[in-house]
């Protein structure tokens, strides 16, 4: 579909702010953000002490480097409440994040954090295209998963007609588009997936329904999984990042008309790539991990937050403020296989390059004896040669390539087509780890 590119005046005067402008707005917020965790949270508090630095040493955005860190051990420690900045009556609402293991973490929202959040989530939908008056199918989860309300808030601000879907229900779901007629749709790129195959089943031509553009998130996905659902769904795929502990969906958003990479609302965010072993700063340019220091939030505010998530801070191009490069991975999924790093990302780009196969996969790890072995489980497209052999010598294929590429030795299952289980509602589980 043709791109059209936002005229200067339908954008918020910060999108395109001088870089000078920005960075004197952000240096004002964070000194505001770091006095008010100090003052107002004790964990802060004494974290800060701890490590001898104090709201007053923050003189420039540098300066933010000698604070200390937070991580998700933080919000479990100090659970349900301890991190919040404000008394209990003035959170509007809280929602969950789940972990690998234990509690959820609980983050908490005032009435104008809810408000910010839904700005953000608007100017979000309208830098992947949207408009006031689209009709947007929300597919993402509903209740304490931050997907589903986050982007409803964003949709209702921008102006659109909402479809408050959520997941699951995937035949429902495809008689709503049917019916509906949504141009957007909001939900992780793997239930995406699922919907465009419930609709070939249903002999159903996806690139024939109402969508136009795809806001796809929450999950690591690949440029070849947008250029796959680009091609089967006819739409514009669109990336959509963020975390529950810094706010949820729409801490940074892919611009249509650029598609290089999601742009970190910096005005309410501010970014940092640490070397994940040191925690060393590293200049933009350099991959590792992503930290975010939040500008204006009141209810939780966090300072040098932990994501664990992999990526590269880019220049800025379509807008005044840096964009981050796919996220590669998690420094905590990274499988590590006979001492060779393996990320799920790198599977799944590879699974891409073969038109007879979808990026519908497992990993699964196991142990024999003291070697760990990994089987790539991967479905077959629902059109191709379902002859046996022709889907052992895909998998010769797939597993040669992992070798010459990733370095490591894998089997290689090719499954009939719609073998594997899907996720309809929350994440997809890539990895299956039975050490
Ligand atoms: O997944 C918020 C969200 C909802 C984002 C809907 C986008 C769309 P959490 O459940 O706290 O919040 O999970 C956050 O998901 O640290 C990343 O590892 C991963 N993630 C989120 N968006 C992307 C993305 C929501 N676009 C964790 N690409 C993050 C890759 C993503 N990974």
């Amino acid at each position: 579909m043709p791109v059209t590119k936002p005229a200067p005046g339908d954008l918020e005067p910060v999108e395109h702010a001088s870089a000078d402008e920005l960075r004197e707005l952000q240096l004002d917020r964070l000194k505001w953000s770091v006095r008010h965790a100090y003052d107002n949270v004790a964990h802060y508090r004494k974290k800060f002490d701890a490590h001898g630095v104090h709201p007053d040493d923050l003189r420039s955005l540098e300066d933010l480097a000698k604070f200390p860190f937070t991580a998700k051990q933080d919000l479990r420690e100090t659970y349900p409440y301890g991190m919040f900045a404000v008394p209990r009556e003035r959170i509007a609402r809280v929602h969950a994040s789940s972990g690998t293991t234990g509690k959820p973490t609980i983050v908490g929202y005032t009435a104008k954090d809810i408000d910010t959040w839904a700005n953000l989530m608007a100017r979000s939908i309208r830098a992947s295209g949207g408009r006031a008056g689209d009709i947007v199918h929300v597919a993402y989860g509903y209740g304490l998963f931050t997907g589903g309300l986050g982007a409803h808030y964003g949709a209702e601000r921008l102006g659109c007609t909402v479809i408050p879907m959520s997941g699951g229900q995937t035949e429902k779901q495809i008689q709503l588009i049917q019916d509906l007629r949504p141009d957007i749709i909001m939900v992780t790129p793997s239930y995406m997936l699922t919907l465009i195959d419930e609709m070939q089943n249903q002999g159903i031509d996806p690139a024939s329904c109402s969508l136009k553009i795809g806001i796809f998130g929450a999950e690591p996905w690949t440029h070849g999984m947008r250029e796959q659902i680009e091609k089967r769904a006819g739409i514009d795929a669109v990336d959509i990042y963020g975390l529950s502990e810094v706010t949820g969906p729409g801490v940074a958003n892919e611009c249509i008309e650029s598609k290089d990479g999601p742009v970190v609302w910096e005005d309410h965010f501010f970014p940092e790539i640490v070397d994940p072993s040191s925690g060393e700063v590293l200049p933009d340019g350099q991959p590792g991990e992503l930290v975010f220091t939040t500008l204006t939030k009141e209810a939780l505010p966090v300072i040098r937050y932990r994501t664990r998530d992999l990526t590269t801070l880019l220049l800025p191009t379509s807008r005044s403020m840096r964009r981050i490069d796919k996220i590669t991975g998690r420094s905590d999924d990274m499988l590590i296989v006979r001492g060779v790093n393996v990320f799920p990302s790198q599977i799944e780009e590879l699974i891409c390059k073969f038109p007879q196969l979808v990026a519908q996969y497992q990993i699964i790890v196991e142990k024999h004896g003291h070697l760990d072995s990994l089987t790539v489980r991967v479905e077959q497209g629902a059109e191709m040669d379902h002859a046996e052999d022709a889907r052992a010598s895909i998998g010769n294929a797939l597993g040669h390539q992992i070798k010459s590429l990733i370095g490591v030795s894998v089997s290689v299952e090719v499954t009939p087509p719609f073998a594997i289980e899907r996720v309809v509602v929350g994440k997809a589980r890539r990895v299956i780890d039975k050490r």
